[in-house]
């Protein structure tokens, strides 16, 4: 799919993070409600450690967008997407579709069947976003609570909704 920004903007490009990125991702992640902002260090070992399951867009050498997953330790058909973020000014434009496929498109991942991802109750956007997916691959999408609100011992934070997409079909 070829998005509306990428006929007006050719240069955007989805490639692996490097530890360069890090501080940008930071700083997406920060201004990118409600994601919760983890530390700088945990972002550089998204740059390295699992740069092979993590991708980011940029444009003119700034990233736009950031996607960290990792393959379930225990169920290697499985990738969790742990954070999705694009830029408030670029989105509803397919990036965040795109850095999905990105990433189910690289030869390692090739044996993917299912992507799971949490959600919170009132994130529409993300919800669509995973729903989206399942009816491109054709595929269902169930839904279970993995970490109630009361885990987080804080007032604000909503209950974690996995979301399941599969199988998907290579
Ligand atoms: C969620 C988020 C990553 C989506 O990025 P995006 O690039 O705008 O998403 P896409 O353009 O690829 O849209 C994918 C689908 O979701 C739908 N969608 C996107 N934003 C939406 C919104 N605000 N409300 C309702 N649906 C929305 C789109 O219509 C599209 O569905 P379609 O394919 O049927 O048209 C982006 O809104 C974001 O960064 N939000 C803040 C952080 C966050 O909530 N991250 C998700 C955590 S899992």
């Amino acid at each position: 799919m070829l998005s509306d920004l990428l006929k007006q903007d050719p240069s955007l490009a989805i490639r692996k993070p490097t530890v360069e990125d890090g501080p940008s991702i930071y700083d997406l992640v920060k201004s990118s409600k409600p994601l919760d902002v983890n530390s700088r260090y945990l972002y550089l070992l998204q740059c390295s450690h699992f740069a092979k399951t993590c991708a980011v867009a940029e444009s003119d050498g700034s990233v736009q967008a950031f996607i960290s997953a990792y393959v379930l330790p225990d169920q290697p058909e499985t990738l969790f997407v742990w954070q999705l973020a694009v830029d408030k000014l670029l989105r509803g434009q397919g990036i965040a579709g795109k850095l999905i496929s990105h990433l189910l498109q690289r030869p390692h991942l090739a044996k993917t069947r299912f992507i799971e991802a949490t959600v919170n109750p009132s994130n529409n956007a993300s919800r669509n976003l995973f729903k989206s997916l399942a009816l491109k691959h054709n595929c269902e999408i169930n839904e279970s609570m993995l970490f109630e609100a009361k885990l987080f011992d804080v007032d604000a934070h909503e209950a974690e909704i996995l979301l399941r997409v599969g199988p998907i079909q290579s």
